[in-house]
């Protein structure tokens, strides 16, 4: 039997005409991500054998993690900023001189999920590609998604903007194409719901338990990568991390979170709102601005929007 010769990301995007940097930078991520799961396995070691674990060893990750970017993101010459959920600003990763042909910045959360490790749940990180400098108050100038899922297997799930791309990390350390074209169900019959229910609002509630009336099965893990990776690969459903009474942004940040989500969502065929507006459409104010979400197949999504309207 003809063995396949499984296409590794690289061809996958040459062969796809991605432009050549964008090309290198996708590369340069995928590489620091497999370094991170190494680190990630060291810290699931050193947690298995002493159950001790810190707050603040599980915030040494995140710091590692986004150390780890910021130190790779500073030799590759196209890209000129950073932005990462442990960084009160955005990071200029370039020398002034270098940086005036720098075509690319990236947003980070270059650990989501740490406060799981110690129980060996999976965890992700979340990258957005932006097309020039980082710009808050405007229209995004994102041009590609990505997440990387440290579970069972190393996974990475893409979008340059055709479409939603899964590669696996084999063996010999290469992310190898998994399944292309990603499209998920118009409707699903998952839900995935995040926060405290007695701080849910009561639109919230009413739609919640609409979805539980229909028979949808409970998929919440507490780690957004997992549990929005399973929306898409499940072929659909609802990943939601509401307004709360006491926070009414709900608690996932904009730019770092949801928006590279959303953009892999939607190429994907799903959609994503903030429980009226598109994710996509919203102009981060700030930084590091909170929103709250509704991800996953457009049935849900659209009947989310006409309960909370
Ligand atoms: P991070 O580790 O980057 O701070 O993100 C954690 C987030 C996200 O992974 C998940 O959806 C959410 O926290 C879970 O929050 P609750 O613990 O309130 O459910
Ligand atoms: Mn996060
Ligand atoms: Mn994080």
């Amino acid at each position: 039997m003809e063995r396949i010769t499984a296409v590794d990301l690289r061809t996958f995007l040459s062969n796809n005409n991605v432009e050549h940097n964008l090309r290198r930078l996708i590369h340069q991520i995928a590489i620091t991500c497999k370094y991170i799961s190494s680190k990630i396995n060291e810290a699931n070691r050193k947690y298995a054998v002493s159950k001790n674990v810190s707050g603040e060893q599980q915030l040494e990750l995140d710091k590692a993690a986004d150390q780890i970017f910021i130190k790779r993101m500073e030799c590759c010459a196209y890209v000129k900023q950073l932005a990462s959920e442990e960084q009160d600003e955005i990071v200029s990763v370039l020398l002034p001189e270098q940086s005036n042909n720098a075509e690319y910045s990236i947003t980070v959360d270059p650990l989501d999920g740490s406060s799981l490790i110690d129980v060996n749940l999976a965890v992700g990180s979340i990258i957005g590609i932006h097309k020039g400098e980082l710009c808050l108050k405007n229209e995004h100038n994102l041009i590609a998604a990505m997440y990387v899922l440290y579970g069972p297997l190393t996974t990475l799930i893409l979008s340059t903007g055709n479409g939603t791309h899964e590669f696996v990390l084999n063996p010999e350390g290469e992310f190898v194409l998994a399944c292309e074209n990603i499209k998920m169900k118009e409707k699903g019959n998952i839900y995935s719901i995040g926060g405290v229910k007695k701080e849910w609002t009561e639109k919230h509630k009413r739609y919640i338990e609409h979805l539980e009336d229909e028979g949808y099965k409970l998929r919440y893990s507490g780690g957004l990568v997992p549990d929005v990776n399973q929306i898409l690969l499940k072929n659909g459903g609802l990943f939601t991390y509401p307004a709360l009474i006491n926070a009414k942004n709900g608690k996932l940040r904009l730019l770092f979170e949801l928006q590279p989500l959303s953009f892999i969502i939607e190429q994907a065929g799903g959609a994503a709102i903030d429980g009226k507006n598109r994710i996509l459409d919203i102009k981060p104010e700030t930084l590091h601005q909170r929103s709250p979400i509704y991800i996953g197949s457009k049935h849900e999504v659209n009947l989310a929007k006409d309960y909370l309207m």
